[in-house]
């Protein structure tokens, strides 16, 4: 690649730290980013990887109250959890900062300071939810009432959960406070705003025109904003945690979540680089990418970028924003409220040593172009046949027949035959073709190009089959060798990116020094005669009992997810207490319970009444084992018309409770009764 760019500067979406991260933002983000970070510094170009929590936000305050806690006490704890496990998975920060340290705050503020000094600003007054009681304005989210769209109640003032329909406060019906119930009223309040619409044209010029070479979702969602014309937004919140915006007059006021969280990237390249900080932002031969999520792309590619144009001072816009679509789990979307997640410390605590299989599974199955999905199943697989059956196994094969026949010492090379010069050419075209996927932000492509590698590999031991020819030729055995270590060492550079740790043991086992990314496809990585480290496995199988353990989990949460969601249905009308007492209900005790023939969700039921033996036939086959109901008390209902089912006469109807999730449960007293005794 022609370099027109002497430093590249990577940011990666700050996670909101109120909830630990999951494979979501992984494979969205902070897996993607790595290995392009780790990629870029194998090729020895400077480059530098920024992070950190975005800990502002109405959400973290909602849970700090929910909790009875502080705003502080919630992000401390998910800062930390998040900068761990992270670290833990290998992504290579150079900074994991926070948007509550000083120097964000200070740099926050100065940046909304000289845009307000400079009159780049518009301040327009507009009426906003007030709780009177608690003195203070509501975000939307602080406002709950009764949905406009579907009838429930529970609906909160930016959406309902029930029908999942986007809702603005004003729209609820019977809008109230979250925070103390009492009715709300509308204030007016002043905001700053940016006026965006002033931007418009630059931003029309720089991305349409500009960057025609961005992925189709993000440029597609980027013309879709700027041809239904952008309007002003507001930077500025009534709400007590944040960066307080720093005019008089503005008590009571921060700046909006987006307007601090991506200044974030710039405070945390300054914590690390005091001195040289501004050539990573402004000296036009910094190239800056930032990697972010589906939901983030508007903020980065319109909101950000019109408050640098703003701010001026050479800051350099990103010269891309391979943005990913989203990644769901087990055919749902993940959700952090709802816990359908796989938590990122939860991962690494279950399979501990098991970095790499997550940094395989999310990389090949990336939502780079499609929202895809993670399964348990998917996971187990591409681990056993994938990582252990074809790269592992080569690597194995390799070291293991060294030690068989070369005194586990890399061999010195005879002359090389055709098929020893083709493995190194296919290689070679194997590495140029992870370099340009990578670069072109396409890391599945490049992946299964590196698992190329493994399977050349494979191919080359299965056709020269060296422990044949050590029966007959064992200087020949030397050269098949001798290639079969050099790809290993080939292997151990590409799959850095992708799986460090598993490459970094590889790196130590044929006792290699420094990597370099041009090595890949070389013939001269070893030194002949070094003795080489005893063969160890990179990978282990994932048992079935494993991966039953993650599914279970998820049904569980499922099923605890049903019920949390119940809502009771509305009551009926009232019935007058006579015609309630037509009804004639009894219990009954079950003699016989079987299965009706060709009707799946009948059972035919024989019950002793108190005054003889009576036939009926119930839906409930789904939900229980006759067997299990024979001599168990039931609740009927004895004088209904009797009915025919299927060719059988039920006379009454069995009492059963439906639960949250559809299920049926059948009604019976707490303790023995005689037949026929009746419910009253
Ligand atoms: N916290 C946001 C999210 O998770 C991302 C913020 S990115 C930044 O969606 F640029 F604002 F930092
Ligand atoms: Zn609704």
């Amino acid at each position: 690649m022609e370099k027109k760019f002497s430093r590249t500067l990577i940011t990666t979406a700050l996670p909101y730290a109120n909830g630990p991260v999951h494979i979501g933002h992984l494979a969205g983000v902070y897996v993607p980013a790595d290995i392009y970070a780790r990629f870029l510094r194998l090729r020895g170009e400077d480059a530098i990887m920024v992070g950190g929590s975005d800990e502002h936000g109405v959400p973290i305050t909602l849970k700090a109250r929910k909790e009875g806690v502080t705003p502080q006490d919630i992000v401390d704890r998910y800062h930390t959890i998040i900068r761990d496990s992270m670290k833990e998975l290998g992504i290579t920060f150079d900074v994991y900062s926070r948007t509550t340290s000083d120097i964000h705050r200070a740099t926050a503020s100065e940046f909304f300071r000289r845009l307000y000094d400079q009159g780049k600003f518009v301040v327009k007054t507009s009426m906003q939810p007030y709780d009177e009681q608690a003195g203070e304005f509501l975000a939307d989210r602080y406002v709950v009432g009764t949905c406009p769209k579907c009838g429930k109640d529970g609906a909160y003032g930016d959406q309902c959960e029930a029908c999942g329909s986007s809702l603005s406060a004003t729209e609820l019906i019977n809008p109230r406070s979250a925070l103390t119930n009492a009715p709300i009223t509308m204030r007016e309040t002043t905001h700053w705003y940016l006026p965006l619409d002033q931007y418009e044209e630059a931003l029309r010029k720089w991305i349409l025109d500009g960057h025609k070479e961005w992925k189709t979702n993000v440029y597609g969602q980027c013309k879709s904003w700027l041809d239904s014309g952008l309007q002003p937004r507001a930077v500025s919140r009534d709400l007590n945690w944040g960066v307080p915006v720093p005019v008089e007059g503005a008590e009571g006021k921060v700046l909006y979540v987006w307007f601090d969280a991506p200044i974030g990237y710039i405070s945390n390249t300054k914590e690390i680089l005091p001195d040289s900080w501004e050539t990573y932002w402004k000296d036009p031969s910094t190239r800056v990418i930032n990697f972010i999520g589906k939901d983030n792309i508007v903020f980065h590619c319109i909101v950000f970028p019109a408050m640098l144009m703003a701010y001026g001072d050479g800051f350099q816009l990103p010269d891309n924003v391979p943005a990913n679509e989203f990644l769901n789990l087990e055919g749902d979307k993940i959700s952090t409220s709802r816990n359908w997640a796989v938590w990122l410390h939860e991962y690494l605590k279950d399979f501990p040593g098991k970095q790499d299989t997550l940094r395989y599974v999310l990389t090949a199955n990336a939502p780079e172009t499609k929202d895809n999905d993670f399964t348990w199943a998917d996971f187990q697989a591409r681990n056993n046949n994938e990582l252990v059956a074809i790269l592992g196994n080569f690597i194995n094969r390799a070291v293991v027949l060294t030690h068989k026949y070369c005194g586990g010492c890399v061999p010195t090379p005879g002359e090389l035959t055709d098929i020893d010069r083709q493995l190194f050419a296919d290689a070679r075209a194997a590495g140029e073709a992870i370099t340009s996927s990578i670069e072109n932000f396409h890391f599945r492509e490049a992946l299964k190009n590196a698992m190329e590698l493994a399977r050349l590999g494979n191919r080359y031991l299965q056709e020269t089959e060296p422990w044949k020819v050590a029966k007959t030729d064992p200087a020949r055995v030397d050269t098949l060798l001798w290639a079969a270590l050099e790809l290993c060492a080939s292997i151990a550079v590409a799959f850095t990116p992708f799986t460090p740790f598993a490459a970094g043991r590889l790196a130590a086992m044929l006792g290699m020094g420094s990597m370099d990314w041009e090595m890949i496809g070389s013939d001269s990585i070893l030194a002949p005669g070094q003795s080489i480290g005893q063969p160890e496995l990179l990978f282990d199988k994932i048992s079935d009992e494993e991966i039953a353990a993650q599914t279970d989990r998820l049904e569980r949460i499922k099923k605890e997810n049903v019920i949390k969601n119940f809502k009771a249905e509305p009551q009926a009308p009232d019935v007058d207490f006579d015609t309630f007492c037509r009804s004639d209900i009894r219990v009954g005790t079950v003699l016989e319970c079987s299965k009706v023939k060709k009707a799946d969700k009948l059972l035919r039921f024989l019950i002793d009444d108190g005054m003889e033996t009576r036939t009926i036939v119930s839906g409930i086959a789904k939900y229980y084992n006759p067997e299990d109901l024979i001599g168990k008390q039931v609740c009927f209902i004895a004088n209904l018309p009797p009915r025919n089912l299927k060719g059988i006469e039920s006379r009454g109807m069995i009492l059963s409770a439906e639960n949250a999730d559809g299920t049926l449960t059948v009604i019976g007293p707490t303790a023995p009764v005689v037949p026929g005794a009746q419910v009253k």
